[in-house]
């Protein structure tokens, strides 16, 4: 199983929502992470699968962490509500992490093997949106994991005002294909 955590941050500050939405749209953001999770399983917090639009994302089986062990979801043959994120140490499928912030840090900074294989790190560098209302969230505590104990792997790649990077652990195994295949993704836009 290949653990893949993925995002995309704003440059500096490492704000990846202001309450519940990403404050940036850009098509081209929204397409990168389609093509790297489509027909793969999604790991994500409760608020960020409600804020997926209809509580969906096509061709992927969504994982929603929540302590709420009633929690209903949209689809009950590919979404699944897990209630302990230890679920995640013993499975055999790949998955890619796809937050919000408590759920990058549980799997960044919890047990090591819940480390995350591979972060495909996307960084913002244009304004935030001013109209949105509410706390930012931020993941500077995933990024001090990253710069300490993660390697890049493959060459900066700009689009659209955001570069994308890929990482590995250092000193770890990983499995040649997914990453040969998420850099794939990236670069043959
Ligand atoms: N820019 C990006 O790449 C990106 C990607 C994804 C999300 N986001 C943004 O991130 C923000 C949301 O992040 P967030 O941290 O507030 O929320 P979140 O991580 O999406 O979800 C938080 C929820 O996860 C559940 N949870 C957290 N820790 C848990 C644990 N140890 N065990 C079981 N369940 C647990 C809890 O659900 P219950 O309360 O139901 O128990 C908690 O309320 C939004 O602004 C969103 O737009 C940005």
């Amino acid at each position: 199983m290949t653990k893949v955590a993925i995002w995309c941050r704003h440059q500096e500050d490492n704000v990846i929502g202001i309450g519940p939405n990403i404050p940036w749209h850009i098509k081209s953001d929204f397409q990168r992470f389609r093509r790297i999770t489509e027909g793969q399983n999604i790991v994500a917090g409760q608020t960020t699968y409600e804020s997926f639009p209809d509580r969906t994302l096509p061709n992927r089986n969504i994982y929603v962490v929540t302590l709420d062990k009633n929690y209903v979801v949209s689809n009950e043959k590919h979404h699944f509500v897990i209630n302990d994120i230890n679920f995640f140490k013993d499975f055999e499928e790949d998955i890619y992490i796809s937050g919000g912030a408590s759920i990058y840090k549980l799997f960044m900074t919890g047990a090591p093997s819940l480390m995350p294989d591979i972060v495909v790190d996307c960084v913002y560098m244009g304004d935030l949106n001013p109209n949105l209302k509410g706390e930012k969230v931020t993941i500077t505590d995933c990024i001090d994991v990253l710069n300490k104990k993660y390697t890049q792997v493959a060459p900066d790649f700009e689009l659209d005002n955001i570069v994308t990077k890929v990482y590995m652990r250092k000193g770890e195994f990983v499995e040649q294909s997914v990453l040969k295949r998420i850099i794939l993704e990236i670069t043959n836009f």
